[in-house]
């Protein structure tokens, strides 16, 4: 589904955001500025802006979500666009409708932008590159492929809590081969300067030899925890899975958990994130997700303004009014 021809770039704009590999690192921290400078103009997401009032934003999920389409949503209207939350159950779609004849038909109705999440990897940029108008496309995760919102979400929760991101350590643990948050979290980091970055999974979980050039590569926890900064446990995605690739939940855990146990390895201050949603006692322990050093729920919160940022860029909102608001 890929094509070389395709950019997401024109002419020096951001038109479409379906990944951050190749996207300039300075670009990237001028969307992450524009985040926070979100958060403040809608004064923690308690005021809407009417940055893009009269656009059409277009939810098109084809897989679940309970955070990433909620935060889209929410983003939109806090912008002061129009959101249509498009249900595939009860679509044409169940009625074997082509995902193009589908977009197409929406595009006949004019919107402005299709947030797109899709289980197949490369979807969202073929939609982009077969609309008719000139609409922009989000990818709000396609297959293990990419989930950029994801990425640049985690490297502003980061940001935030510890300015000095060139010199943190920071360890990935889990399903790192089937997971599009963990590839779109490398170019986040990389865009931060983070130079010390560890993967960790069992050897049937870990991406193609080669993959991530830049990054330490670890199939064992207590060695990849050592001495970190930052922790990132990702779920088990086992909808991805060809068959049962762990032997069970419980050695799954004794071995790759955040108990708070493993977690005193690292440093003393280190950060735990996770995308979500989490599976407590699998990936990670109750009392770490819950406890003092967890973010997750930060990540959810700063997803929103991210989100805001990324819609505005897109849709061409004026910067200079997000300052004024
Ligand atoms: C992730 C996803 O869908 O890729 N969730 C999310 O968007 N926050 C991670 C996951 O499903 O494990």
């Amino acid at each position: 589904m890929y094509s070389d021809l395709f950019s997401q770039l024109d002419a020096g704009r951001l038109r479409h955001l379906i990944t951050l590999e190749g996207l300039p690192h300075e670009r990237i921290a001028a969307l992450l500025d524009r985040a926070d400078a979100l958060r403040t103009a809608s004064r923690g997401g308690t005021r809407t802006l009417d940055l893009l009032g009269g656009r059409t934003v277009i939810n098109l999920f084809f897989e679940p979500s309970t955070r990433t389409r909620t935060s889209f949503d929410l983003a939109a209207q806090r912008l002061g666009a129009h959101v249509i939350n498009f249900d595939i159950a009860s679509s044409s779609a169940s009625k074997g409708e082509s995902l193009l004849d589908t977009v197409h038909t929406l595009e006949a109705m004019h919107c402005d932008a299709f947030v797109v999440r899709h289980k197949e990897s490369g979807t969202p940029q073929f939609i982009a590159q077969h609309l008719r108008s000139g609409a922009a496309v989000l990818n709000a995760g396609d297959g293990n492929h990419a989930h950029p919102t994801q990425g640049l979400l985690d490297a502003l929760t980061l940001r935030r809590q510890r300015p000095d991101t060139g010199a943190l350590r920071v360890t990935i643990c889990g399903d790192i081969r089937h997971s599009r948050v963990a590839r779109s979290d490398v170019h986040a980091l990389h865009a931060l300067g983070v130079r010390d970055i560890r993967l960790c999974a069992p050897e049937q979980l870990l991406p193609e030899a080669g993959e991530f050039p830049d990054c330490g590569i670890f199939h064992n926890f207590d060695e990849a925890i050592d001495g970190a900064d930052v922790v990132i446990m990702l779920r088990l995605q086992k909808e991805r899975m060809q068959a049962a690739a762990i032997p069970s939940e419980a050695e799954y855990f004794a071995r790759y958990g955040l108990s708070s146990e493993r977690l005193k390895r690292a440093r003393s201050d280190c950060l735990v994130m996770h995308p979500g949603p989490i599976n407590r006692g699998v990936e990670i322990a109750t009392d770490v997700a819950d406890g003092p050093q967890s973010l997750i729920l930060k990540q959810v919160a700063n997803g929103v303004f991210v989100r805001m940022a990324v819609l505005a860029e897109l849709l061409g909102a004026d910067k200079a009014a997000t300052m004024r608001a």
